[in-house]
């Protein structure tokens, strides 16, 4: 196959360990920053171009889209689609998965186990807002913060108002959490590829932290999951429409509650702490995927050739 790593940079572990593991597989592999493709659109012959050439010969393509470019990286992806290229995630996932609110959403929908999450705008509903999660302690949460930057625990009412408040102030769209003191600081990252867990990681916060993030100074271990933690990552998965997904959850004493459903989740973190090759599960999805395709393709042919002479 050839297979494209769409990747703003080449030396992130992540994007080195994808090209390796295909490679190894016999795959031709390339890297193509996808902020720097341009697509041209027209009647039944949409085309990708980069650096200047047409990209015609591609089979499957990886997307590790970062948060700040989503929408174009996404617009990408669309078009490799519409080319009829295999994605290892769809567009239309990833840019759900993006938002953090459509995402709580959407798995509140699905039945799937949450913190209890608000969401408004008028800072006249905050005394409603704060009751509503349960009262402090509680989590504020900044609807674009990534790395545990924006998250927030206010240990009073008194502090959750004035923190909400001078974040209405400043304009920023917030979420407003039930604390899950249960977590202790710890949280779950289940890695899932094409509906399995290949590997689940426990994130511990640095003393005197309650974020677990491994940027805050959090350290991975590779963890065992219980069945609940299992399904429900899966559950998540499948009700954001992610193939490929970091689901991280809080373990509590009503069962994993998600925080998050990640379309481009790391590899160096949960394949440190396992000890598991992660990357070449993704590989043999796309593997998997190639294989469905081509043996379909003299059926679609058929199909083609029958309906032309009705
Ligand atoms: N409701 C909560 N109760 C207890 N701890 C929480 C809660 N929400 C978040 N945390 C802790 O804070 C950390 C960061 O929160 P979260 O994952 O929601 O934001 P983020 O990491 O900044 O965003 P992203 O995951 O999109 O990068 C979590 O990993 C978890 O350890
Ligand atoms: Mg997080």
């Amino acid at each position: 196959m050839k297979i494209v790593v769409l990747s703003t940079n080449k030396q992130l572990y992540s994007t080195q360990r994808l090209v390796e593991s295909a490679t190894q597989r016999g795959h031709e592999c390339i890297v193509m920053d996808h902020t720097k493709c341009y697509v041209g659109i027209q009647q039944g012959k949409p085309s990708i171009h980069y650096k200047g050439q047409d990209i015609t010969d591609i089979d499957a393509i990886i997307p590790r889209i970062g948060a700040s470019v989503t929408f174009y990286g996404s617009a990408i992806v669309r078009q490799f689609e519409v080319m009829n290229v295999i994605s290892a995630n769809p567009s239309q996932a990833i840019t759900r998965s993006r938002d953090k609110l459509r995402c709580m959403q959407i798995l509140s929908g699905a039945g799937l186990g949450l913190p209890i999450t608000g969401f408004a705008r008028m800072t006249s509903d905050v005394d409603d807002l704060i009751n509503m999660v349960g009262g402090a302690p509680l989590v504020i949460k900044l609807l674009e913060g990534t790395q545990g930057i924006g998250v927030v625990l206010a240990e009073t009412k008194k502090a959750a108002s004035s923190v909400i408040e001078a974040f209405y102030g400043l304009g920023n769209n917030i979420l407003i959490q039930e604390y899950i003191k249960e977590a202790k600081g710890t949280d779950i990252r289940a890695f899932v590829v094409d509906g399995k867990v290949v590997g689940a990681m426990k994130r511990t916060a640095k003393e005197g932290e309650f974020r677990s993030n491994l940027h805050r100074g959090g350290t991975a271990e590779i963890v065992k999951l219980t069945r609940q933690q299992k399904e429900t990552a899966i559950a998540a998965a499948r009700a954001m429409g992610l193939t490929i997904a970091g689901v991280d959850m809080l373990p509590s004493s009503r069962g994993p509650l998600i925080l998050e459903v990640n379309s481009s989740p790391g590899l160096e973190g949960i394949e440190k702490a396992t000890n598991k090759d992660i990357a070449v599960e993704i590989i043999k999805y796309l593997e998997h995927q190639y294989e469905q395709k081509q043996s379909l393709k003299p059926i679609i042919k058929r199909k083609i050739k029958k309906e032309s002479k009705l």
